[in-house]
């Protein structure tokens, strides 16, 4: 079985970036990309409308870190420490070496492969270090950014389910996509 241990936090660099432990000074900066509509349009997750909420769920990351259970780290270009998106592992399935991945990144900086580099260093990560042997993501049929970064990466789209995500009060078809380490 897989036991995830994040303490010390892992520190990632790429050529570009620092990846980063989220901290409650984020909070700003993330709530600009968590209460914009059209970048959260496929995250199945509550719009943000408050910095409260943002608070939370920066406590509920830190909790599932000191828990070992989620592991998220904040994408800072260097030189710059400031929130400029995110890439973790949102769930674990320690028993069969696998985990899911998730990832956004603030508007001004799309574009750039820079998700494509923070993800990179995550599963390098996840693969060298976690032992992880596949690692999966869940994405909105319509999210063609996001299937062009995983294909591009060298995921592979294994399955459609109709109706899989229940987002904004209508259910969503979503792709999952695969990569496996032996790949
Ligand atoms: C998906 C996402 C992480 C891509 O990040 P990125 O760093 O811009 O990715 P890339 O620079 O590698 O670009 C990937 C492709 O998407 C396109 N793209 C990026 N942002 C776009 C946008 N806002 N609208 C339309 N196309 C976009 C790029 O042009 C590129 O396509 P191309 O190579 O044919 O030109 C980013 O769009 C995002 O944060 N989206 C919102 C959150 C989200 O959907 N997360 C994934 C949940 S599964």
């Amino acid at each position: 079985m897989l036991v995830p241990n994040f303490n010390p936090f892992p520190v990632l660099e790429t050529k570009r970036l620092v990846l980063r432990r989220p901290v409650m000074a984020d909070v700003d900066e993330m709530f600009i990309y968590r209460s914009d509509k059209m970048l959260m349009q496929y995250i199945p997750h509550r719009l943000a409308t408050q910095k409260q909420q943002v608070v939370e769920m920066l406590r509920f990351i830190n909790n599932l870190i000191d828990k070992n259970e989620g592991i998220n780290w904040a994408i800072t270009l260097k030189g710059n420490d400031i929130i400029i998106g995110m890439v973790g592992y949102v769930h674990f399935f320690t028993d069969d070496y696998r985990a899911e991945i998730g990832y956004m990144l603030h508007t001004p900086y799309h574009g750039k492969g820079i998700i494509h580099e923070a993800m990179k260093a995550a599963m390098d990560y996840g693969f060298n270090v976690l032992k992880l042997h596949s690692i999966e993501a869940i994405v909105n049929c319509e999210n063609v950014p996001s299937k062009k970064v995983l294909e591009r990466i060298g995921f592979s789209k294994d399955a459609f389910f109709k109706d899989y995500l229940f987002h904004d009060g209508k259910f969503i078809d979503a792709n999952v996509y695969s990569f496996v380490k032996s790949e």
